[in-house]
């Protein structure tokens, strides 16, 4: 534990200086965002919300209508949206509030046909726009995960760009501050999934998006059960399954450093050792551990620890935590390992952080050190 403390420390003393010496220059406001995962509700109301360690709150998701492209929003959910922006706007009026469109794991892929088209394009933008207005959001986010192939790139490419056109329109139309638009984009601009080959259109990324919500997880997790893993690792040795990979290629794509904003994990991976004597990060596993699928959100990760008493331990390699008990292993993020990656983020120029996701903190602990982690100049 006491290892990961001169990372840390180094960290702050290269921020200080970068800070320092980036003073004088005017740099975009930093963004501490969360995701809000719209089946959160129960354990976290939107009144319950800590505004104050946020700049952005995104609902998670809306999904369009895969044939006409615009949103069915039923009674409820208009309900739910209108209070979720009121609510917010109430408790802090700085916060922007967005809403997320897509998300991972939807089959049939809701964006591939609507962005091949112009006319499509235009019906889901103006639908966005719409939705936006109607129920007070500051933005949205577009989380498509992912265009599969360079042609759906080259159509993301095109949607950005004229989204971007009829933002910029919209608001002088109406005399309103533009709407925010982001992206929820792969850890790597450049990645080879299911036999495909593809790379984010970095130009229209740059020019189109007040910035993109990289998410720097996922690394490791039920599809390889035969080793346990820092789903999260900021670093790796040995391959390119890390962070500051991603993060770096993003740059020597040419989006710079104020147009990314670092994911950070709430939530744990887990396996079943092969032989609870080897618990380190990378030891034989043969199959996942407790949660769903083999995740845990961090409060359940915290209740897990506490209830079986599981040793836990910090990774220096990866800047990780992780706990054990007989064959149980969790792989996570916590207060320290978050801030190392928040001190890292800053000292890489980036503009700013995000959580998946909000109702997985324990009280507010890793949401509350990163918020209060970030150096803020005077
Ligand atoms: C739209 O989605 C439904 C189910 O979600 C699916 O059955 C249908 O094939 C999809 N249609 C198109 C045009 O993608
Ligand atoms: C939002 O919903 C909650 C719970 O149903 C309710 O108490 C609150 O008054 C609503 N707020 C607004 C602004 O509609
Ligand atoms: C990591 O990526 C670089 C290109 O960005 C490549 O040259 C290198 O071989 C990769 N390393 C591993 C271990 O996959
Ligand atoms: C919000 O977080 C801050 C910083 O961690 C803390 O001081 C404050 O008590 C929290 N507020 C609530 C309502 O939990």
């Amino acid at each position: 534990m006491l290892s990961i403390l001169p990372i840390v420390y180094t960290l702050f003393i290269v921020i200080t200086a970068r800070s320092t010496a980036m003073a004088a220059s005017r740099l975009p406001p930093v963004v501490k965002a969360g995701y809000y995962p719209s089946w959160v509700v129960d354990d976290l109301p939107p009144s319950a919300i800590n505004t104050s360690l946020f700049t952005h709150v995104l609902y998670a998701f809306l999904v369009p209508n895969n044939v006409t492209f615009g949103f069915d929003i039923s009674d409820s959910t208009a309900m739910i949206l209108s209070n979720f922006t009121t609510t917010l706007h109430r408790k802090n009026s700085y916060v922007k509030v967005l809403y997320s469109i897509g998300g991972g794991g939807i089959e049939p892929d809701p964006f591939a046909v609507m962005a091949t088209k112009a006319s499509s394009r235009k019906v889901f933008i103006d639908a966005t726009i719409g939705v936006a207005r109607k129920y007070g959001f500051d933005g949205f986010d577009l989380d498509w995960e992912f265009p599969e192939s360079p042609k759906a790139m080259d159509d993301f490419a095109f949607l950005l760009k004229e989204w971007r056109q009829a933002i910029r329109k919209e608001a002088k139309m109406t005399n309103r501050p533009p709407l925010l638009l982001t992206a929820a984009v792969y850890y790597s601009p450049e990645f080879l999934m299911y036999g495909s080959r593809r790379s984010y259109p970095a130009a229209a990324v740059r020019n189109n998006l007040d910035w993109v919500n990289v998410m720097c997880y996922d690394y490791h997790g039920s599809w390889d059960t035969s080793v346990t893993g820092a789903h999260a690792a900021l670093f790796d040795p040995k391959t390119n399954l890390s962070s500051v990979y991603g993060i770096k290629s993003w740059l020597k794509a040419g989006v710079p450093g104020n147009k990314l904003v670092m994911g950070l994990p709430l939530y744990g991976k887990t396996w079943k050792l092969k032989d609870p004597k080897l618990h380190e990060v990378g030891s034989p596993a043969v199959g996942v551990g407790p949660g769903d699928d083999g995740v845990l959100t961090y409060v359940q990760v915290v209740e897990f620890n506490r209830r079986t008493k599981a040793t836990v331990a910090h990774d220096v390699d990866t800047v990780s935590a992780y706990s054990y008990t007989g064959t149980s292993w969790v792989g996570y993020d916590d207060a320290l390992s978050t801030t190392a990656k928040v001190l890292f983020a800053q000292a890489l120029g980036l503009r700013g952080y995000f959580f998946w996701a909000l109702g997985y903190d324990n009280d507010w602990t890793v949401t509350g050190q990163a918020s209060s982690s970030w150096i803020v100049d005077k």
